[in-house]
C-alpha cells in the first residue's frame, strides 16, 4: 500500500474511533491511542528520522497533517459530549415550577396562627396597626402603670408567673396581657395611637377554656376625641368581619379593670351542642374580650394629660375566637403538638387570609 493510502486508511480507522466514543472517558482513549506519546501517529513520526530527506519532507508534512485533522476532530467530539451531557443533566434537574403544591403537606398552619392573621387583616383595614413587646416584663409595665399598684387585688386575679427577685428586690413576670404593650406605645410620645397588639401571654392557670400560655390581642386608641361609640362600632364592626355573618349575638357587661374606666366586658353567644361549640346559635355565652376607656392614671403613667388625651382599649382573647370560629372544644389540645389534630383543624400554608378572598379560605 502506498504511503497515503495508510495515512488515509489510518486516518479513517481514527474518525470512526473518535465518532463511536460514546464519553469523554473513551475519547481520551482514542486521543492516547493515536496521539500519545506510544500513539500510532507519534510511532510514525519517530520513524520519519530513517528516512531519507526528501521522502522525509514529503512524508513529515503528510503526518502533521494528519496529527492537525485528528486533534480537531477530537476537540469537535469532546466538545459535543459536553454539551451533551450537560443538556442531559439540566434535563434531569429541572424544577417545573409551573407543578401545584405537593398535596401531601406533612404539617398545617396552627388555628392560631390563621386566627391571628385573620384578626391583624381586619384591623388593618380598619386603619390599626401593629405594635410588640417583650414577653418578660417589669412589674411596672405589667402591672404599675397599669394602674394595679402592689396591694391590688387583681395582681392575685391574674396567676403570675414571676421570676426570682433579682438583688435590688425586683422581679420580672411573664406578661400576663399584652396591656403592657400599651405603655410601651405610648411611650413613644406620638398621637394619634391606633395599634393592635397581637402576642403571647400567660398564667397559671387551665382548664377546657384556659392555658398557662394564650394569646391576646390588645387594641389602644389614643387622641383627642375618641369616645365610647366608636369602641363599640369598632368591636361590632370587627366580630362581624371575623364571623363573617351579621347574626353573631354580643353582649356587653359593665365590668371592671383597673386600667380602664368605664369597662366592659364583650360575650359572643353560642351552643355546645356534643362537645362542639357553635358560634351564633344557642344561649351560652362566652368571653372573648375585656375593653373600655383608657384610665386617666394610665394615661399619665403613659406620659400624656388625661385632660387632654382619651381613648379605648380592648384585649381580646385569640384562642377563643379559634375555639369559637372553628368549632373546637378543648383549648388544651391547642398546645399539645398533635399532628392528627393539626391535620384536622390546621389550615392549608397558602390559605393566607384576606378580606377581599375569605378570612377562612
Ligand atoms: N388586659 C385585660 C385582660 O387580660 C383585657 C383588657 C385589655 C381589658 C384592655 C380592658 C382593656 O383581661
Amino acid at each position: 500500500m502506498s504511503d497515503a493510502g495508510e495515512l488515509q486508511k489510518l486516518e479513517e480507522t481514527f474518525r470512526a474511533a473518535i465518532e463511536a466514543a460514546s464519553d469523554e472517558a473513551a475519547l481520551e482513549e482514542v486521543r492516547v491511542r493515536a496521539l500519545g506519546k506510544k500513539g500510532e501517529i507519534s510511532q510514525l513520526m519517530k520513524g520519519l528520522g530513517k528516512l531519507d530527506p526528501e521522502q522525509r519532507k514529503a512524508r513529515g508534512a503528510a503526518l502533521n497533517q494528519l496529527k492537525g485533522r485528528i486533534s480537531a476532530l477530537l476537540n469537535t467530539r469532546r466538545q459535543a459530549l459536553r454539551d451533551a451531557a450537560l443538556e442531559e443533566r439540566l434535563k434531569s434537574e429541572t424544577i417545573d415550577v409551573t407543578l401545584p403544591v405537593r398535596p401531601q403537606a406533612q404539617g398545617a398552619v396552627h388555628p392560631v396562627s390563621h386566627v391571628w392573621e385573620e384578626v391583624v387583616e381586619i384591623f388593618a383595614d380598619l386603619g390599626f396597626s401593629v405594635a410588640e413587646g417583650p414577653h418578660i416584663e417589669t412589674d411596672w409595665y405589667n402591672f404599675e402603670a397599669l394602674n394595679i399598684p402592689p396591694e391590688h387585688p387583681a395582681r392575685q386575679e391574674h396567676d403570675t408567673f414571676y421570676f426570682h427577685k433579682k438583688d435590688d428586690g425586683t422581679r420580672r413576670v411573664l406578661r400576663t396581657h399584652t396591656s403592657p404593650v400599651q405603655i410601651r406605645t405610648m411611650e413613644k410620645g406620638e398621637l394619634p395611637i391606633r395599634i393592635i397588639a397581637p402576642g403571647r401571654t400567660f398564667r397559671c392557670d387551665s382548664d377546657q377554656t384556659h392555658t398557662p400560655m394564650f394569646h391576646q390581642v390588645e387594641a389602644l386608641v389614643l387622641d383627642d376625641h375618641t369616645h365610647m361609640g366608636h369602641l363599640k362600632w369598632t368591636l361590632e364592626e370587627f366580630c362581624k368581619a371575623f364571623f363573617e355573618t351579621d347574626n353573631v349575638k354580643m353582649r356587653f357587661r359593665a365590668s371592671h379593670f383597673p386600667f380602664t374606666e368605664p369597662s366592659m366586658e364583650v360575650d359572643i353567644n353560642c351552643a355546645w351542642q356534643g362537645g362542639q361549640v357553635k358560634v351564633g346559635e344557642g344561649d351560652d355565652w362566652l368571653e372573648i374580650l375585656g375593653s373600655g376607656m383608657v384610665h386617666p392614671n394610665v394615661i399619665r403613667a403613659g406620659g400624656f394629660d388625661p385632660d387632654k388625651v382619651q381613648g379605648y382599649a380592648f384585649g381580646i382573647g385569640i384562642d377563643r375566637l379559634a375555639m369559637l370560629k372553628y368549632g373546637i372544644p378543648d383549648l388544651r389540645a391547642f398546645f399539645e403538638s398533635d399532628l392528627r389534630w393539626l391535620r384536622h383543624y390546621g389550615f392549608r400554608a397558602l390559605d393566607v387570609p384576606t378580606l377581599a378572598g375569605g378570612l377562612s379560605a
